[in-house]
């Protein structure tokens, strides 16, 4: 029984293969544990001799389990650290860290800008009404800069012209709805967002880019106002020797209207006046539209061009950069300003 348990525990080749052979060779069913149960009805002095032999028997057995029990332990310790290796130097494929759109980063830096100097930030519908576009903003079905804006028209469910909407030419549609919105002045927010004309795609046109709509109605906000707002504006996000100027120009809902241009030193090819956007004095009848008392309050609106300071800054030369979806693009650039 001595050399059937050690040869069995000996030839167990894992650590389960020992545990059975333990419960069938030290068990309570095994035969030395059964010889040791009939010591009790042998006489006197067979059942010491028969005592000793049985204990060293189960002695040899035990130590041979243990023995075994050790190689076998230390080998499947070194089986799962074989099997279960981190190769910390292995290359992983395919994980790469994302990164903001530099034009999303602008956006979020100018509402920062004008949430610093206590202006709300409004947001309004990309496909909307064209009486928030036109009508609303004193442009008539039959003005020519109706036509100018070269707008992009929503089909009607049948595919025909008609249904009434379009996609945002530009973000004044945001002001009527802010007026509408919040009746009462004061108002002072600002709209960035993304805007649709159907201008053809080369370095400097995309049918969809950026503007950041500005509308300001108070009791007494003159034009004083406005190129004060503008000024700041633009030497906080251009540097310091940024300046602007006004000329003359024409939009219905505004009165008197101007272009603003911006000086820019930090220019690859020198200083220079860039053009940056539209603005005005709120033309009352878009007040009266608006239900606000034009006779009480004034105000100014501006339209700034988003993607034009984002080139102007980070040395873009090709505007398809912003608009193509290429990640190699945003990865190039620190915008978070
Ligand atoms: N909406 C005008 C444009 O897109 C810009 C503008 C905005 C002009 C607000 C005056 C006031 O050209």
């Amino acid at each position: 029984a001595t050399k059937a348990a050690q040869e069995a525990f000996a030839t167990a080749a894992n650590l389960d293969q020992l545990a059975e052979a333990k419960s069938a060779h030290l068990g309570d069913k095994a035969p030395l544990s059964l010889a040791r149960r009939e010591i009790g009805s042998l006489p006197g002095k067979a059942k010491a001799s028969a005592g000793k032999n049985v204990n060293i028997a189960r002695t040899a057995v035990s130590e041979a389990f243990e023995e075994r029990k050790e190689v076998l332990t230390a080998q499947e310790a070194a089986r799962i650290l074989r099997e279960e290796t981190v190769d910390v130097t292995a290359r992983l494929g395919g994980k790469r860290a994302g990164a903001r759109h530099p034009i999303n980063a602008k956006i979020d830096a100018i509402a920062d800008y004008f949430l610093s100097l206590g202006f709300e930030v409004a947001d309004g519908p990309e496909v909307d009404l064209e009486w928030f576009a036109f009508d609303a903003l004193n442009i008539h079905p039959d003005h020519p800069a109706r036509t100018m804006m070269d707008t992009f028209h929503i089909a009607d469910s049948n595919g025909n012209a008609g249904s009434g909407l379009v996609m945002r030419p530009h973000t004044s549609t945001v002001q009527i709805h802010t007026m509408l919105e919040r009746k009462n002045p004061p108002i002072y927010t600002v709209a960035p967002g993304r805007v649709y004309r159907t201008d053809e795609v080369d370095s400097t046109h995309s049918p969809v880019f950026h503007q950041t709509e500005g509308l300001v109605v108070d009791e007494g906000i003159t034009i004083a106002n406005l190129r004060g707002t503008l000024s700041h504006w633009a030497r906080a996000m251009f540097g310091e020797d940024a300046e602007v100027r006004f000329r003359p120009s024409y939009f219905p809902f505004t009165e008197p209207s101007m272009e603003v241009d911006l000086w820019f030193t930090a220019h690859k090819d020198g200083p220079r006046w860039i053009e940056w956007g539209g603005c005005g004095m709120v033309n009352p009848r878009v007040l009266a539209a608006c239900g606000i008392d034009p006779e009480k309050y004034s105000g100014f609106a501006f339209g700034m061009g988003v993607d034009r300071a984002l080139m102007l800054s980070h040395d873009i030369t090709d505007l398809r950069d912003i608009i193509d979806g290429d990640i190699r693009f945003p990865l190039g650039l620190r915008v978070e300003e």
